[in-house]
């Protein structure tokens, strides 16, 4: 099926929604590029930690995103690499020092607008999956299927603290959960695209699925956007 090679698909929600997962084995069922947005951010703030800028020096942060060389690939042992200036940064990139860091260097104006740019020339000719934020709002508002993958703050937050139980870390419950609470609004509350549903999304509650389950339901949402593009005599030339 060639038609399906090409489809552009925009998966955005709050952290903790399973958008990772469920993105990523979306991309291998289609045989489509996996695009992990939050990664990219999160490699400008290594990249910038590593330089020693500050969050708020934004020429700083500019010419950064200027000189540095972030790719995606795909790991011949699953998931995804994550590339910058030809290191394989996946794990650096997920250390709680740099995940604190990226929200701070993701809300400069000039870095967005440097990832929106690659990822739009990542995406342009379809057969991707791209996973984020602000993907069905800024980066391709007119995505072939556009998903807000979603789950209540308390849900979320039990996964993360069940997670973290299982790493042998002990915290709070009702603390997971204020976290949470506080990175959606600071995820919603920003100035450079907030996190929102995008118009035309078609939601996704993942409370009460495995991810499976989430990964059925988006592959019904392909075919079904597959069928109304052929109804509708639209499918570009594959
Ligand atoms: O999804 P994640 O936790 O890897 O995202 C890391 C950070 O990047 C998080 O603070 C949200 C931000 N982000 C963003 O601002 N825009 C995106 N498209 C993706 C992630």
């Amino acid at each position: 099926m060639t038609d399906r090679k090409k489809l552009i698909i925009a998966i955005d929600g709050p952290s903790g929604a399973g958008k990772s997962t469920a993105s990523r084995l979306l991309a291998e069922r289609l045989g489509y590029l996996n695009i992990d947005t939050g990664a990219m951010y999160r490699s400008v703030a290594l990249a910038a930690h590593r330089a020693g800028i500050d969050p708020e020096n934004h020429t700083a942060l500019e010419e950064l995103c200027d000189r540095i060389d972030i790719r995606l690939e795909v790991d011949p042992r699953g998931g995804l690499r994550v590339m910058l200036d030809g290191e394989d940064v996946s794990m650096a990139i997920r250390t709680p020092e740099i995940s604190r860091l990226t929200p701070l260097v993701a809300a400069v104006p000039a870095v967005r607008r440097a990832m929106v740019t690659l990822q739009r020339r990542l995406g342009r000719d379809g057969g991707v999956v791209l996973e984020g934020r602000d993907i069905g709002t800024v980066v391709f508002p007119d995505a072939d299927l556009k998903v807000f993958l979603h789950a209540s703050a308390r849900e979320r937050g039990r996964r993360r603290w069940l997670e973290l139980k299982e790493k042998g870390v002990e915290v709070d419950l009702e603390q997971t959960v204020r976290e949470v609470v506080e990175r959606d609004r600071v995820d919603m509350e920003r100035e450079e695209a907030p996190l929102v549903r995008p118009d035309g999304a078609v939601d996704i509650d993942s409370g009460m699925l495995d991810v499976d389950q989430v990964v059925r339901l988006l592959l019904d949402e392909v075919d079904r956007t597959l069928r109304k593009r052929r109804d509708t005599g639209a499918a570009r030339k594959g």
